[in-house]
C-alpha cells in the first residue's frame, strides 16, 4: 500500500519535534509502508533539499537514541518533500494537488494520502474548506486535527461543522496523543482480553478511582498560549477525560472503532453534570507559585515568560466526578493535572474496597491496581500477603509488578509513531469521534462558566508540590486520600 502524508505546517513545532522524529522512528522499525511519500508544505520558498537539511538540523535536538546517524537521514530524506503552500490561496492547493498525481518517488498515485493539519487550530477551517474547494477531500483522502479542536462547545462544534461539510466523519482522525500511549492499550487488554478483573470492575468492588496527570514541567514559553488555555481546557477536557472513558466503559461488542467510541460516548453522556454550586464544592483550580522543581529553583507561572500579568489562568485542576450508571453509581472518580507538580507522574489508580469482615486485626490495606502511564509503563497490583514464618498474623503490603518497557522491549512505540500508522493503516479505534469531543466540551462548560464569573480566581501553590491543600481535601472529605498520601 502505498501513501502520501502531508504535513500542513511542515516547518512548525509540531512537525519538526513530534511527527517527523515519529515518523522516523516507523521507518527506522520498519513499519512505514514501502512506497511512501512524506510531503512538508509550509508557507516559505524551499527546495526539498533545503528541507531536508533544515530537518537534519532540527534533529539534533531529538532525544539521544531517537536521533538519526547520518546513514539513516539519508535514508529516510528519500522520502521527504517540500511544498510551498499560502493556507489561504487556492493556487496553492492547486499545486499540491499536481504533486499528489504526479510520479515523483512513486509509479502511480498514492492508495492513501494522509492530510496532517499541523498548523494553528484557527486555521483548520479554512485548511478544510480550502482542501474541500480543491476536490482534495476523495476517499482516498484522510484528514488529522491536533488539539485543541476548539475553545469551547461552539468553536468545537464550528470547526467539526466545517469539517463534515468536506469531509466523512470516518475521514477525520482527531488526535488525542494520550490514546496512542501503549498503557491504554494495556487498559484495554486487562479490562477485555482477562476474565479476572471484570466481575470486580463495578461499584460492588471498587471504592474510588484516581486519574492523575502531573507534570514537573512549567509552561516554559508556552506562557502566552497557555494563559489563553489553562489546564481544564489543556488536559481535562481531553486526555483526562478519554482516560476516564476507558476505565469506565462498558465491553464494545468488537474491537471496531465505533462500537469503541458509541460505548465512550455513553460514558461522557453519564457523567454528572456540574452546577454553579458542585463547581465551587468539587472543582479546585490552582496556579503555581515560585518554588523548586526537579531540585532547581523554579519561577511562578506568573514570572514565566509572555504569562499576561494578572493572569487568573488554572496551572491545576482537581475534581470530583461520577459516572451515573448501574456499574458506577456512587463511586468517586478523581481526576487531577497541573504543571510544576512534584514529579512527572501519569496514573489511574483503581481502589478497592476492603474486606468485608478482617482476621487480621491491627492490618488494612485495601487492594489497588496502578495503571501507570509515565515515566514508566506498566502495572502494580498491590496485595497484602504474610511476611514470614512464624508471623502469621504480620501481614505486609506487597506488589505484583508488571513493566511492560521491560516485558516487551522490541515492540514498543511512541504514542505519535503508533498513532500515524494507524492513520497510514485506516484505523481509527483510538481516534476522537466528533460527537465525543462536544459531549466532552458540553461537560466542562459549566466549569468554565462559573469560573468566568467567580472573582477568587486559582489558589496558589508552590513550584514542586502537589498542589493547593484543597485538593487533599476534596478527597478526604470522602474519607480517601490521593495514592501518593496513602
Ligand atoms: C499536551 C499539552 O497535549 O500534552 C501539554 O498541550 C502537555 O501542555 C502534554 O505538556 C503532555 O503530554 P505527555 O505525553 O508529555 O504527557
Amino acid at each position: 500500500m502505498s501513501f502520501d502524508l502531508v504535513v500542513i505546517g511542515g516547518t512548525g513545532d509540531l512537525a519538526w519535534r513530534k511527527l517527523m522524529p515519529a515518523l522516523f522512528q516507523a521507518f527506522r522499525h520498519g513499519k512505514l509502508p514501502e512506497g511512501g511519500r512524506i510531503l512538508a508544505a509550509s508557507r516559505q520558498e524551499m527546495s526539498d533539499d533545503a528541507y531536508r537539511a533544515w530537518l537534519k538540523e532540527r534533529f539534533q535536538e531529538v532525544e539521544g537514541a531517537k536521533r538519526p546517524s547520518d546513514d539513516e537521514f539519508a535514508r529516510f530524506a528519500g522520502l521527504l518533500h517540500y511544498l510551498r503552500l499560502d493556507l489561504s490561496q487556492p493556487a496553492g492547493y492547486a499545486e499540491l494537488k499536481a504533486w499528489l498525481g504526479s510520479k515523483v518517488g512513486h509509479d502511480t498515485p498514492a492508495d492513501v494520502v494522509v492530510m496532517y493539519l499541523a498548523t494553528s487550530p484557527d486555521l483548520f477551517t479554512t485548511v478544510c474548506a480550502q482542501l474541500g474547494a480543491a476536490g482534495l477531500n476523495g476517499d482516498r483522502v484522510r484528514v488529522v486535527l491536533e488539539k485543541p479542536l476548539g475553545h469551547d462547545l461552539a468553536s468545537a462544534r464550528e470547526i467539526n461543522r466545517v469539517v463534515r461539510s468536506v469531509f466523512r466523519e470516518e475521514q477525520a482522525f482527531r488526535i488525542d496523543h494520550y490514546l496512542g500511549k501503549p498503557a491504554v492499550q494495556n487498559l484495554m487488554a486487562l479490562r477485555f482480553g482477562n476474565a479476572l478483573f471484570e466481575p470486580l470492575w463495578r461499584r460492588e468492588s471498587i471504592a474510588n478511582i484516581q486519574i492523575t496527570l502531573a507534570e514537573s514541567i512549567g509552561v516554559g514559553t508556552r506562557g502566552d498560549f497557555y494563559s489563553r488555555t489553562g489546564a481544564l481546557r489543556d488536559m481535562i477536557q481531553n486526555h483526562a477525560l478519554q482516560l476516564l472513558t476507558m476505565i469506565a466503559m462498558e465491553p464494545p461488542s468488537r474491537n471496531l472503532a465505533d462500537a469503541i467510541r458509541d460505548e465512550k460516548l455513553k460514558v461522557l453522556r453519564s457523567l454528572k453534570p456540574f452546577s454553579i454550586e458542585s463547581v465551587g464544592r468539587d472543582v479546585i483550580r490552582g496556579q503555581y507559585r515560585a518554588g523548586n522543581a526537579d531540585g532547581k529553583p523554579a519561577v511562578g507561572f506568573l514570572e514565566e515568560d509572555k504569562a499576561p500579568a494578572g493572569s487568573r489562568t488554572e496551572t491545576f485542576v482537581a475534581l470530583r466526578t461520577e459516572v451515573q450508571n448501574w456499574r458506577w453509581a456512587g463511586v468517586p472518580f478523581y481526576l487531577r493535572t497541573g504543571k510544576r507538580l512534584a514529579a512527572r507522574d501519569a496514573q489511574i489508580v483503581v481502589n478497592f474496597r476492603p474486606t468485608p469482615h478482617t482476621i487480621f486485626p491491627g492490618t488494612s490495606a485495601p487492594n489497588k491496581l496502578v495503571i501507570k502511564l509515565q515515566p514508566e509503563d506498566g502495572l502494580a497490583l498491590h496485595l497484602l500477603a504474610a511476611k514470614g514464618a512464624g508471623q502469621s498474623e504480620a501481614l505486609a503490603p506487597v506488589s505484583l509488578d508488571l513493566d511492560f518497557d521491560k516485558a516487551f522491549a522490541e515492540n514498543r512505540v511512541g504514542a505519535y509513531e503508533r498513532l500515524l500508522l494507524d492513520v497510514i493503516a485506516g484505523r481509527l479505534n483510538l481516534f476522537v469521534r466528533s460527537d465525543e469531543q462536544e459531549e466532552a466540551w458540553a461537560w466542562v462548560e459549566p466549569i468554565l462558566e462559573a469560573w468566568r464569573n467567580d472573582d477568587v480566581g486559582p489558589r496558589p501553590y508552590n513550584a514542586g508540590t502537589w498542589g493547593p491543600a484543597a485538593a487533599s481535601a476534596l478527597v478526604a472529605r470522602d474519607g480517601y486520600a490521593w495514592s501518593e498520601e496513602q
